[in-house]
This record gives C-alpha cells, sequence and structure tokens, in this order.
C-alpha cells in the first residue's frame, strides 16, 4: 500500500461499482479515471449480516485489473458476519479494506490483521453505533466509513444526522484517520459530509444512475473540492 498516493489526503469522490452497468464496467472505470477518479469502493455483502449478496475476490481482483493500470486505489466494504477468513483473499486485489464493528467481537485484531495484509484497515460503523464506540480503536484505524444508509442497498436516503456524526468522529479521532461517509451521498447531502471533514465521500446510484454517469461523477468531485 502507498500511502503517499493522493487519494489518502485529498477529499474526493470513491464511485461504489454496486451500481455500474456490469457488462461495461472496464469502460465505466476507464472513464472515470479519465475524469480523475483516484479510487472505486467495492461493497461485499452476505446475505447474513446485510440483506443482500453481492461480489467477493474475483470480482475484486476483476475490477482491480482495470482500475489500478490507471493509478486508482480499490477500497472494499465487507459488509460480511466473521470477515476475517476473507482478510487473505483480498489482500492481493484491495488497499484499503473495512470491516464492520457490529459484525465481529473482535474488531482489534481484525485491524491488526488487515494491517499486516499490507491494507489501510477501516472500521464501518452503522447509522445506530454511536461514533464513540471508536475511542478504544484509535490507534489500530486508517478509516472509519461512516455509514450514512443501512447498509445493504444502493439508492437508499441519507441518514440526517451524519455530518454531526463525522464532526464527532473528527474530534474523537483527529485528522491522520480518514472519515469516509458511505450512503446517499449526491449532490443535495455532499456539501454537508464534507464540510464536516470527511474526506472519502462513496457514491453509487447519484452517478451510475444518472443518464451520464461521468458528468454525475465531475460534477460531486467538484463540490468534493468545495468548487
Ligand atoms: C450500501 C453500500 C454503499 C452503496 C451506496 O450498503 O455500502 O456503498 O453502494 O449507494 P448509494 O450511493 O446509492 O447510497
Ligand atoms: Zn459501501
Amino acid at each position: 500500500m502507498d500511502r503517499s498516493h493522493p487519494a489518502l489526503t485529498h477529499t474526493q469522490v470513491l464511485p461504489s461499482v454496486m451500481s455500474a452497468d456490469m457488462l461495461h464496467l472496464g469502460d465505466q472505470i476507464d472513464a472515470l479515471a479519465d475524469a480523475g477518479a483516484l479510487a472505486l469502493h467495492v461493497d461485499v455483502m452476505d446475505n447474513h449480516f446485510v440483506p443482500n449478496l453481492t461480489v467477493g475476490p474475483d470480482f475484486t481482483a476483476a475490477v482491480a485489473r482495470a482500475a489500478r493500470p490507471r493509478g486508482m486505489l480499490i477500497d472494499v466494504h465487507v459488509m460480511v458476519e466473521r470477515p476475517g477468513n476473507l482478510i487473505p483473499l483480498f489482500a492481493a486485489h484491495a488497499d484499503a479494506m473495512s470491516v464492520h464493528l457490529e459484525a465481529d467481537p473482535h474488531p482489534h485484531r481484525l485491524l491488526g490483521a488487515i494491517r499486516d495484509a499490507g491494507l489501510l484497515a477501516g472500521i464501518a460503523i452503522n447509522p445506530g453505533t454511536p461514533a464513540d464506540a471508536l475511542a478504544d480503536l484509535a490507534p489500530m484505524l486508517d478509516y472509519v466509513n461512516c455509514m450514512s444508509v443501512n447498509p445493504g442497498f444502493a439508492g437508499q436516503s441519507f441518514v440526517p444526522g451524519t455530518p454531526a456524526k463525522v464532526r464527532r468522529l473528527r474530534d474523537l479521532l483527529g485528522d491522520d484517520v480518514i472519515i469516509e461517509v458511505d450512503g446517499g451521498v449526491g449532490p443535495s447531502t455532499i456539501d454537508g459530509v464534507r464540510d464536516a471533514g470527511a474526506r472519502w465521500l462513496v457514491s453509487a446510484s447519484a452517478i451510475f444512475g444518472s443518464p451520464d454517469p461521468i458528468a454525475a461523477y465531475a460534477d460531486l468531485a467538484r463540490r468534493s473540492r468545495g468548487a
């Protein structure tokens, strides 16, 4: 993992490929790279921790084959009960991995294993989990995925208390831990989370649900820079 990559220091939009056109994914990844995207978000779901089923390591490897030659990082969001077994399976195809605080009783151990695998280590928290639950994990964290919807589906409404929660996470964890916001991020919600200090802004439907996904990405990317 290249810790000097600009994706770690710039506030930016991470397109979530969950809602991409899967039969034209390579072309969409290329076009996003041309438009300046620095990282992609991959949502992994197990139909146990969340009531939906998506993709796994092989799909992530295919995304990485398209995205890495363009200099993009791969952020894997693992919405799976007991995710520890999956860490080695994703390690070669991802740069950052978040696992859910609610999905395993040993998050401290998991974060150590993710770092030992050479990845940025992240914890994701559901909207119902308080920011302060992360206090004792701070030294183990590279990033926090602050969910702004209940995980499981693209296209849900943004939970309004999220910007205040991002501010609380900033106060608690400081500037070195990246705050990611995931769910319902679009033109009407992005400014609030950016201003609160979130650096990784994940978006699926607002990009891929648009008639022109690249123009929608470019508009969100401009807003992420405060322009
Ligand atoms: C939801 C996923 C999100 C999802 C976001 O469980 O973690 O990453 O793709 O989708 P939108 O942007 O449509 O809310
Ligand atoms: Zn996600």
